[in-house]
């Protein structure tokens, strides 16, 4: 492709559609990269992959199905070349109690969160061993670390990547891959709206949220310097991974950071709810949250 930098890499994205995904996609693609977008959302992916210009495209993939990997794989080397970067960011909720939780909604969140990012790892090392290097960049979560009340499943479906993930990279240490796992924190993103949407996730607004182009940003630099982990925030994603190590600190730390939480949800709803009316300010920052 005429203009493409020397540096420049090709990345398969899952969950480009919106949200992080998305934010990874564009600013790739501003850095140089040639990006295959993919999405359960074919619609959506193939509009996205088309405001990003010619080093962007876009097909569907749903992470569930392992013969739709071997598709998306195929057409990104159609379109710019072998995969160099498979960004693994796809990812879904549901808001609730485990109790509350159907038991298609837990299976849902296992599929999706763990069994699709399996799936797409085992793709990925097949091929890009085949092809003598590759990156696997995971977008996992804080929960993985930290069990949160109203996210009991997506907490034991992060726990679960996590493990697979280090478990594959310390198998593969002797091969040409390199192995990443980025750990995000609240980011504003329709999930986080969904959240938003259900008190029993109070606790997600303990702590102020980070937007998806932050999150971005530490994922496409891992494109070359390949961190094996990151956590947010840099010391106090350290603290929360600390925490996770102590049940009985978790059982007193936990319950004072949903209060803050719950305190922290009422504030933001009644904000907007003033920004909707006429002649009332916006809410000013976000980043707040
Ligand atoms: N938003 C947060 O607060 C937050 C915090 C920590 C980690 N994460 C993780 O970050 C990743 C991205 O989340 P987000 O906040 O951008 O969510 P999002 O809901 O904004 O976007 C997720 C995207 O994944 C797609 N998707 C859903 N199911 C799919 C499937 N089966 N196959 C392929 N694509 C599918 C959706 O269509 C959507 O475009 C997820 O893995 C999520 O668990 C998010």
């Amino acid at each position: 492709m005429s203009g493409t930098p020397r540096n420049s890499r090709v990345l398969l994205v899952t969950g480009a559609a919106s949200g992080i995904g998305a934010a990874i996609a564009q600013l790739a693609v501003a850095r140089g990269h040639r990006v295959m977008l993919t999405d359960v959302d074919e619609q959506a992916v193939q509009a996205r992959a088309l405001s990003l210009g010619g080093r962007a495209a876009g097909c569907v993939l749903d992470i569930r199905d392992p013969a739709a990997w071997d598709k998306a794989f195929e057409a990104a080397e159609a379109a710019f070349g072998a995969v160099d970067v498979l960004v693994n960011n796809a990812g879904i909720t549901h808001t609730g109690h485990a109790r509350d939780l159907s038991p298609r909604q837990h299976r849902d969140i296992v599929e999706v969160n763990l069994l699709g990012t399996i799936t797409g790892t085992c793709t990925a090392i097949e091929r890009m061993t085949a092809k003598g290097h590759g990156h696997i960049i995971t977008v996992c979560s804080m929960t993985a670390f930290l069990p949160l009340p109203g996210y009991a499943t997506y907490c034991g479906s992060k726990y679960g990547v996590r493990a697979f993930h280090h478990s594959v990279a310390l198998e593969e240490r002797d091969g040409p891959l390199n192995f990443t796992i980025i750990h995000p924190p609240s980011t504003r993103t329709g999930m986080l709206d969904q959240e938003m949407a259900d008190p029993a996730c109070a606790i997600s607004f303990a702590e102020k949220s980070y937007a998806p182009e932050d999150i971005a940003e530490t994922v496409v630099d891992a494109i070359v310097s390949r961190p094996v982990e990151v956590v947010f925030p840099p010391v106090g994603g350290r603290v929360q991974r600390i925490a996770g190590v102590f049940p009985r600190l978790m059982r007193w730390v936990i319950p004072l950071a949903e209060a803050r939480g719950r305190r922290h949800r009422e504030r933001l709803i009644a904000a907007k709810a003033g920004a909707r009316r006429p002649g009332t300010a916006r809410p000013s920052d976000r980043s707040t949250v």
